[in-house]
């Protein structure tokens, strides 16, 4: 599987090609098999995406009574918290566009974790079907400095998950150091444990786009996407879909550590 990648000016031009294959993909899911199974992630790289897909520009061209919203991972805490996965989407797309509410398929952080995470296996279940795992028409992924995806963080047990297709994830940031402008902080460890997809449901997608903007990223992004077997060693390195396709969406700060075979 060898991963696309398409290199933009800035991340709002990163959104609207997003945004295009959205609604493009869309209508071809719809048409093909009456609906879109599509799973969001959080995070702040994918903020403006939503923003258009919300905007008289996209909305009308969406047939949102056949979407469905899935996440690929959340926070546990509850749905109004300000650091909630559901909250972000909610605010700046769920609540702007005409999708069902039974449409909606958020996961459940206000339960225990381990709860939380059988709720939405169930529910995966329910809606993909009890056989086989969930083939989601689209999976949106981001990424961290750390190369870690959804809520799957480097040398995480949840990477060796293969039979659930959500797992609950206690865990806390290495406290490895950011440079900011030369300065050198740690990062504060965080407590909140989370829930997400597993990587054989991410690796079952019949379309994945990872969406990557600012410098921040650029040295993952060049282990991630260069030919050596570093990648290995990072969530996000590990994403390659088995029948689907991969098409990485980066402006060019991020970009700035490809070399020109990798950005293709
Ligand atoms: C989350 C996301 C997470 C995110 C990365 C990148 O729940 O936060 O699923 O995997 O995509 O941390 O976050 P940014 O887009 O803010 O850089």
């Amino acid at each position: 599987m060898i991963p696309v990648i398409k290199v933009f000016p800035d991340l709002e031009a990163v959104s609207r090609h997003a945004a295009s294959i959205f609604v493009n993909l869309s209508a071809k899911s719809i048409a093909e098999h009456g609906r879109f199974a599509a799973a969001i992630p959080g995070g702040s790289t994918p903020k403006k995406l939503f923003e258009l897909l919300a905007s008289e520009e996209y909305k009308n061209k969406i047939d949102w009574s056949r979407v469905h919203f899935f996440w690929t991972d959340e926070r546990c805490v509850p749905p109004e918290d300000t650091k909630s996965n559901f909250r972000l989407a909610f605010d700046v797309l769920l609540s702007k566009i005409p999708v069902p509410a039974e449409n909606i398929h958020r996961i459940k952080g206000e339960l225990p974790p381990e709860a939380g995470a059988q709720d939405y296996e169930n529910n995966l279940k329910i809606f993909f079907g009890k056989s086989g795992l969930p083939v989601f028409d689209l999976i949106i992924l981001g990424m961290g400095e750390d190369g870690h995806t959804a809520s799957l963080f480097p040398d995480s047990d949840a990477l060796k998950e293969t039979e659930k297709v959500a797992v609950a994830v206690h865990y806390e940031i290495p406290p490895y150091q950011r440079g900011i402008k030369g300065v050198v902080i740690p990062l504060k460890k965080s407590e909140i444990p989370r829930i997400t997809l597993t990587l054989p449901v991410l690796n079952n997608a019949s379309q994945i786009i990872f969406l990557g903007s600012g410098k921040s990223k650029a040295d993952m992004v060049g282990k991630i996407l260069s030919d050596g077997t570093e990648k290995k060693h990072y969530p996000a390195g590990l994403v390659k879909p088995v029948h689907g396709n991969l098409l990485w969406l980066i402006d060019k700060e991020t970009a700035k550590k490809l070399s020109r075979l990798d950005a293709r």
